[in-house]
C-alpha cells in the first residue's frame, strides 16, 4: 500500500515537472508566433498597400543608408545555384536593424532560368529570437513554419500588394523566366506596431516545382 503511494507521488511529480516544461516551451512557441504573425500582419495591411510610398534611390543613398548596420541582416542563397531554377542575388534590407516606424531601403535581383508554376512546394521554417534563443515559430492557422503542398493555389486568391507591383515584383504563379532586378528603393513606414516588437527573425524556405529545385534561401533581419 505504502508502495503504491509512493509510486503515485513520484507519478504525480514527474507529471507535473513535465508540464510545467511542456508548458513554459510553449509559452515561448506561442509569444514567437504572436509577435512574428503580428509582424507580418502589418507589412500586409500597413505597409505594402501604399505605393506612394515606394521612391527608387541611386546606389549611394543605398550605401549611406547601410552605415552604422550592426551586421545582423543576412540573405543566403543555402543552395547550389547552378542547380537552382530560381537564384536571387544581391538581396540587400537596411538599416539593421529595421526600425519601426521608419524608412526601409531595399534591393535585390533575381534569375529565373525558366518558368516554374504549379505544384509549388513551399516549405517554410520560421524563428524568432526571444532573449537571445530562436525559437521556432509553430505551424498555426497556416502562419509559421508551414509546408504548402502548392503556393500557387494560395497566391491565387491574394490580391499582390501594391508595393510589389510598383518595384516589378511578380506574386502570382506561373513565374516567367528572366533575369529581375529590383532598383534600389525606400519605402515609409510611417504607422506604428500595436506592440513593440524586437529581435531578429529568421525565415528559411525551400522550394520545389514538381520536385525539382526552385530555390533554397534564408534571410535574417533585425527589428530594433
Ligand atoms: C543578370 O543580371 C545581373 C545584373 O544586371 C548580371 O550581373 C548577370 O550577369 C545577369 N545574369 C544573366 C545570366 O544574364
Amino acid at each position: 500500500m505504502r508502495c503504491l503511494f509512493l509510486s503515485a507521488v513520484c507519478l504525480a511529480l514527474v507529471v507535473s515537472v513535465f508540464s510545467k516544461d511542456v508548458r513554459v516551451l510553449s509559452e515561448h512557441k506561442l509569444r514567437a508566433y504572436d509577435e512574428t504573425r503580428m509582424l507580418f500582419d502589418f507589412f500586409e495591411s500597413q505597409v505594402l498597400v501604399d505605393p506612394n510610398s515606394v521612391r527608387f534611390v541611386d546606389e549611394e543613398t543605398v550605401y549611406r543608408s547601410q552605415q552604422g548596420s550592426s551586421n545582423t541582416f543576412s540573405f543566403t542563397n543555402c543552395e547550389d545555384p547552378k542547380k537552382e531554377i530560381a537564384v536571387p542575388r544581391d538581396v540587400s534590407i537596411s538599416p539593421d536593424p529595421i526600425r519601426i516606424p521608419g524608412t526601409l531601403t531595399a534591393s535585390g535581383g533575381i534569375l529565373v532560368k525558366k518558368p516554374f508554376g504549379a505544384p509549388l512546394k513551399v516549405a517554410l521554417k520560421v524563428y524568432k529570437q526571444l532573449f537571445g534563443v530562436w525559437v521556432e515559430v509553430p505551424c498555426i492557422d497556416g502562419f509559421g513554419s508551414c509546408t504548402y503542398d502548392d503556393m500557387c493555389t494560395k497566391l491565387a486568391h491574394v490580391q499582390c500588394p501594391p508595393v510589389f507591383e510598383k518595384i516589378g515584383l511578380p506574386c502570382k504563379c506561373p513565374f516567367k523566366e528572366g533575369n529581375w532586378t529590383v532598383p534600389p528603393f525606400q519605402l515609409d513606414i510611417k504607422a506604428q506596431l500595436p506592440v513593440k516588437v524586437s529581435g531578429a527573425v529568421k525565415v528559411h524556405a525551400d522550394v520545389t516545382y514538381n520536385g525539382e529545385l526552385v530555390t533554397c534561401s534564408e534571410i535574417v533581419f533585425d527589428l530594433a
